[in-house]
Formats: C-alpha cells, sequence, structure tokens
C-alpha cells in the first residue's frame, strides 16, 4: 500500500492541519453513508468498493472492455477540464477529487503533479484509494460533500464524476438504477441535498477556480442540473456532453476495438461527442453530460 500524506507544514499554508469546529467526525460520517440516502438501486457503494478499480466505480456487471471504455471517456472529459479550466500544477495547487471512490482521477491528476485530496462518504472507497496507490502529496478524506471541513477559498479546481445525481433524484430514478423516469421520479421522503453542496463548494473554491462535473448515465435534459450552482453563485461556462449510452458510434467502439485501442478510441469519441451534439436536442436514453462551472472573481461580482 502507497499512501504518502502531506507534509503538515504543508497542510497549515492552506489552514487543513489545523483542527476546526465544523470538522465532521469520523463516525458521524459512517453513520451517513450508512443510509441508503446517496445509495444506487444495486448494491451499497460499501459492498461496491471491492469489486475491482473500475467495476466497483462504473458498470459492476459490465465486461472489462466496456468499463475500460467508460473509464478512458471520463478521463478524457477530465483531462480537457483539467487542461482548460484548471491553474497548472504545483506545490500550492489544490485539487479536490468529490466523491473520489477507488481514486482513478487522484492517481490521474497526482501523477501530472498535482496535490490532490481524494474526498468520499464511504469509508470502504477510500480504503480502497489508498490501496490502489495515492501518488505523492495526494491524501484521502472521509466526508460527506455537504460538510467539507475545509478553509474557505483553499481549492483551486474540483473535479466530480458520477457523484451528485444522487442528490439531486430520488432513488426510484432510472439515473440512480431505479425504474421510473427521472423526470417523473417521485419520493416523498427523499430531500435533496444537491443544492447544498454546490453551496459548500462554491465556499471552498478559490475566487476564479471552477468546478467540472461530469454526469454520467443521465435520462434527463441537463436543466434540473443547473439552478443549484446558479443559486449558490457560480457562473456557467459550458455543457457537453461527451457520451451517449446508445449512440452508434459509441457502440461501434466498445464492440469492434481491440482493449489497447480503447483508450485512444475514448477519446476521440468524446471528441466528437463534444463537437457534435447539442445537449439541449431531446433525446431518449442514458448520456454523459460535463458541466462547467466558475465562481466570479471577487472584485468583479456581487455575491449573490
Ligand atoms: C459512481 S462512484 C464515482 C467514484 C469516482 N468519482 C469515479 O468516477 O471513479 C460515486 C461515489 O460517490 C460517493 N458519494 C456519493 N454521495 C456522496 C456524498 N454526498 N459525499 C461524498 N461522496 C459521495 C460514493 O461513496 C461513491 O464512491
Amino acid at each position: 500500500m502507497l499512501a504518502i500524506h502531506l507534509e503538515e507544514s504543508d497542510l497549515e499554508e492552506v489552514g487543513w492541519g489545523k483542527k476546526m469546529d465544523s470538522e465532521v467526525d469520523a463516525q458521524s460520517v459512517k453513520t451517513s453513508a450508512q443510509s441508503d440516502k446517496y445509495e444506487t438501486a444495486g448494491p451499497a457503494w460499501s459492498e461496491r468498493a471491492t469489486a475491482g478499480e473500475l467495476s466497483a466505480v462504473l458498470d459492476p456487471s459490465g465486461t472489462r472492455v466496456r468499463n475500460l471504455f467508460l473509464h478512458h471517456t471520463s478521463l478524457a472529459a477530465a483531462k480537457h477540464s483539467v487542461r482548460r479550466f484548471a491553474p497548472r500544477p504545483g506545490a500550492h495547487v489544490r485539487l479536490l477529487d468529490y466523491g473520489c471512490g477507488t481514486g482513478r482521477f487522484i492517481r490521474q491528476f497526482g501523477s501530472r503533479g498535482y496535490q490532490v485530496t481524494g474526498m468520499d462518504i464511504t469509508p470502504e472507497m477510500l480504503d480502497e484509494a489508498e490501496r490502489f496507490g495515492l501518488p505523492q502529496g495526494c491524501e484521502t478524506k472521509l466526508a460527506d460533500g455537504g460538510s467539507l471541513a475545509m478553509p474557505d477559498n483553499s481549492v483551486d479546481f474540483i473535479w466530480i464524476c458520477g457523484v451528485l445525481k444522487y442528490a439531486l433524484f430520488p432513488p426510484a430514478a432510472a439515473c440512480r438504477g431505479g425504474d421510473t423516469d427521472s423526470a417523473d421520479a417521485e419520493d416523498p421522503d427523499f430531500v435533496p441535498t444537491y443544492d447544498g453542496l454546490a453551496r459548500e463548494m462554491y465556499r471552498v473554491l478559490k475566487d476564479g477556480g471552477c468546478v467540472a462535473n461530469l454526469e454520467m448515465y443521465v435520462d434527463v435534459a441537463p436543466d434540473p442540473f443547473l439552478p443549484g450552482f446558479g443559486k449558490a453563485g457560480f457562473h456557467l461556462e459550458r455543457i457537453d456532453v461527451v457520451r451517449r449510452e446508445n449512440g452508434r458510434f459509441e457502440r461501434y467502439q466498445t464492440g469492434r476495438i481491440p482493449s489497447p485501442l480503447v483508450p485512444l478510441n475514448a477519446a476521440a469519441a468524446v471528441w466528437i461527442r463534444r463537437a457534435l451534439d447539442d445537449p439541449h436536442r431531446p433525446l431518449v436514453g442514458f448520456r454523459d453530460y460535463l458541466f462547467l462551472w466558475k465562481k466570479p472573481n471577487h472584485d468583479t461580482y456581487t455575491s449573490p
């Protein structure tokens, strides 16, 4: 196991080495992780965690090539977002991988020289993230995304993949693995926490910083994802479609390409979707959206 943590002095520089009043203790986080608030209709995240680096977080019943393709489409979206919207890596540039699961993006960004904090609500996911190895300068943190226990204005860029829809749609929604179209799914007991998660990201992000949110397997238009971030104060920079589950192009990619070529083909598929697909075009079937949000610079902005 390779788990290298930050020097205490580095942490103190950004205020993370200090115990904070708002810090959530591990026990209270575990309690909320045990509820089904953020689960899929299938096995709980804690059970899925040990299914393998990719199967745990992508398609647990999918083939190796399918999971590889899904992995490389999301990786292409992540690389593009970081290249365009994050500062260059440096000793004090901190990325937050929000809902990091088994840590595939921590390893990706960390290997490019970024200091990454991988945060997740499921302890078993973080155990796996550490077991697969964390690059130097990277760490994991057990937390609910609604209460990050990080100082205000301390993070340069936030990456999210496959997390926030659980805070927006009730468990019966198809996009959570349920059997009702997400637009029609209702549950009187479900209280969406999406707006609060967006507010918490706004708080920890530095002025001018960006959030890149990849929502995978969504069967609705992008509209429900917009108000929460807008109310928090973010400006929408872009929405892109990066994958369609039943797209002819994607079916061709997964069906016929030998696995060594999957990364290249996944990147090409994402490039073509971003260039050609209109996210607001009515569509049947699941698709992945990439939302890019910017926290305005303080001197050019009046808070909402
Ligand atoms: C589909 S997995 C994605 C993991 C990772 N982002 C990836 O793409 O490899 C969803 C992850 O979100 C985590 N999660 C869900 N709701 C969360 C919340 N409110 N706060 C923190 N983590 C959350 C789950 O524990 C799970 O590890």
